[in-house]
């Protein structure tokens, strides 16, 4: 991503850049108010590195004494911790930042992270912010005043930060009809579409590759087509009151925020089903398996966001009477960049990691973490400058090559063509697929030191089916 005042050239030119680069904020305001309602369209300041201040932001536990239960939730989701947890915290100080200091390619990162993952830092010009333990503001994160003070984005189909904020007295908010003593509502639609998420969920890496496009994916999809919103899926509505001293409502929007994170969201969201000609099998003849994978649930890709890092697998095995079990090999299709969707142990990748890191005689590691061979992943590679795959996704220059995840409504066909071996236990056979996803390959979690459950496989879903043997 560019810095936002390389982004901002073009929006900022002319008088008005000028005027605003001269005058202080307030002014700005008041000479927008006078003559600037012609000069300029009416919609506040894109968001710009440093033009604010931390106290034009009040802190979540203020706004939570009166949204009890909006703080709650909010507090327990990522939007809170997006700066301050393990894998954040690391990539940002041990990779993206060095990075940002010797490639001068990347260097608009060094702010870039910060302006989605500790907004508060960004706006206030705190670049960049102190570690987590510093227990400085940016710890906040996704904060309520970020979301409920952006009034717009410059972009059509929002993407880098390109977020317009106003902090102040007013909120924005969906009612029309909301009263508060502690501040002033103003109905948003911008707050209220899936564009406002857009302004951090979709990512344009300084090589120019879309390294992350949730909302992309979204609008072209069913969801987007019939208006179900991201908001509708992940902050859905139930009857209650948002305030203590707020109205009884009948659809009060829950700030969930869950995503793969939470096993509950992420649980069941692909169905499995598994067919094969005959359920009767011998010793040694050969059987062919069929599985659908169909995303019924997911209003964008599964994976989606994070794509460089996240994989989902199909781990596929059978299992004899006598508890003996071997893993079947996915059959090949054949098209373009299949490789990098089948395990392979051998494979290592992730090189510029070790790089930027400095650790001598550093290969790479596992591209697949320790997965067994021969397992069908649905993921979409990332490649650096290099054409090595990568887990940096501002160092990534290309990943057109393969997009092998499952799309919204989306259904996969798999095969398995496995002989049956010779002394499998009479009885029965199960064959067991069970689909998996992780957030980061666990060889990648383990190089970083992040912990386990940064890492460890997630159970999807699961299907199975018995076979028997016939002697
Ligand atoms: C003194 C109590 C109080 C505090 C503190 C407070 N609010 Fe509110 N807020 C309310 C009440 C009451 C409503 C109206 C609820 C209703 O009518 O359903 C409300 C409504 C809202 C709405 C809905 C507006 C709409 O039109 O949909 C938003 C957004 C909001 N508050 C954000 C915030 C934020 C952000 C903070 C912290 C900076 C905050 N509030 C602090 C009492 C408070
Ligand atoms: C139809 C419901 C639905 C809609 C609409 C929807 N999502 Fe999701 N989303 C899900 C489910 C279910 C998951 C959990 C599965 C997963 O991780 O992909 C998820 C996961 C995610 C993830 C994590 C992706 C990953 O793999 O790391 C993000 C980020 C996300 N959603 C953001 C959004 C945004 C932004 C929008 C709107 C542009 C949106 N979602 C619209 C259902 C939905
Ligand atoms: C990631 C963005 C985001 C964050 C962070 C966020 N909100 Fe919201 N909030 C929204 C959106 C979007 C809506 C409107 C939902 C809709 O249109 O379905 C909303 C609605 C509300 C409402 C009105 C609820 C109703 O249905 O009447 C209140 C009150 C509110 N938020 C307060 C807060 C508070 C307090 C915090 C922090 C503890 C917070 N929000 C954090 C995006 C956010
Ligand atoms: C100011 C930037 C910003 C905005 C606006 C924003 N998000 Fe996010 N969101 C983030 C960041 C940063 C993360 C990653 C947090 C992490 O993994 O540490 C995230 C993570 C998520 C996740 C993944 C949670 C998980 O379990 O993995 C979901 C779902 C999500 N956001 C939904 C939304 C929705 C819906 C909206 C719009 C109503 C929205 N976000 C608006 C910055 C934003
Ligand atoms: C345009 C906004 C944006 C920018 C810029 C951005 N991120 Fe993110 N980041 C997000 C969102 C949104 C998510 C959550 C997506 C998901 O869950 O799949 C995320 C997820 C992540 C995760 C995964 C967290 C997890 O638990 O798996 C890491 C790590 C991360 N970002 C680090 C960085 C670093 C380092 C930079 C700078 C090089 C950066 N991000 C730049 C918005 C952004």
């Amino acid at each position: 991503m560019g810095t936002p005042n390389e982004r901002n050239g073009l929006v900022l030119q002319g008088g008005a850049g000028l005027f605003l680069c001269a005058m202080k904020r307030l002014v700005f305001f008041l000479g927008s108010f006078l003559i600037g309602c012609i000069v300029l369209p009416l919609s506040s300041p894109a968001a710009e590195m440093g033009k604010l201040t931390y106290d034009d932001f009040k802190k979540p536990s203020k706004c939570g004494m009166c949204h009890r239960e909006i703080y709650q939730e909010w507090n327990q989701s990522l939007m809170s911790r997006s700066f301050t947890h393990s894998w954040d915290d690391k990539e940002y100080f041990k990779l993206a930042l060095p990075h940002a200091l010797t490639l001068k390619k990347v260097a608009g990162v060094k702010a870039g992270c910060v302006a989605c993952h500790g907004p508060l830092a960004f706006l206030a010009g705190d670049i960049p912010p102190k570690p987590p333990e510093a227990g400085t503001r940016v710890n906040e994160g996704v904060s309520c005043e970020i979301c409920h003070t952006i009034t717009g984005s410059r972009e059509k189909d929002p993407f880098n930060f390109s977020y317009e904020i106003n902090p102040g007295r007013v909120k924005m908010g969906s009612r029309g009809d909301a009263e508060s003593r502690f501040h002033k509502s103003r109905v948003s639609l911008f707050t209220q579409s899936a564009k406002l998420c857009a302004t951090c969920h979709d990512e344009q890496s300084p090589y120019g590759a879309w390294v992350k496009e949730t909302y992309r994916e979204w609008k072209a999809s069913i969801y987007g087509e019939k208006g179900i919103r991201c908001q509708d899926c992940h902050m859905y509505r139930a009857p209650g009151k948002s305030a203590g001293s707020g109205k009884q409502r009948d659809d009060i929007a829950h700030h969930v925020f869950h995503g793969p994170h939470f096993r509950s969201k992420l649980t069941g969201s692909v169905d499995i089903a598994l067919y094969t000609k005959n359920r009767e099998v011998a010793p040694g003849s050969r059987v062919k398996i069929r599985i659908q994978l169909f995303n019924g649930k997911v209003g964008h890709y599964i994976p989606s966001g994070s794509t460089e890092e996240r994989m989902l697998w199909l781990h596929v095995k059978a299992t004899d009477s006598k508890g003996h079990s071997c893993d079947l090999a996915v059959d090949k299709k054949g098209f373009a960049g299949e490789e990098y969707t089948i395990s392979d142990s051998k494979a290592v990748a992730y090189q510029a990691m070790g790089e930027i890191m400095q650790v001598k005689g550093y290969r790479g590691v596992s591209r697949d973490g320790n997965i067994a061979d021969g397992v069908r992943i649905f993921r979409r590679p990332f490649f650096d400058p290099e054409g090595r795959m990568t887990i940096c996704q501002w160092y990534t220059a290309d990943n057109t090559k393969v997009d092998y995840r499952i799309g919204p409504q989306e259904t996969r066909l798999e095969s398995y063509s496995w002989t049956v071996p010779e002394n499998v236990a009479a009885g029965s056979v199960t064959i067991t697929a069970a689909l998996y996803y992780s957030l980061v390959p666990s060889s990648v979690g383990e190089f970083m030191g992040l912990p386990s459950y940064a890492y460890e496989p997630r159970l999807v879903n699961s299907s199975s089916m018995v076979l028997r043997v016939t002697k």
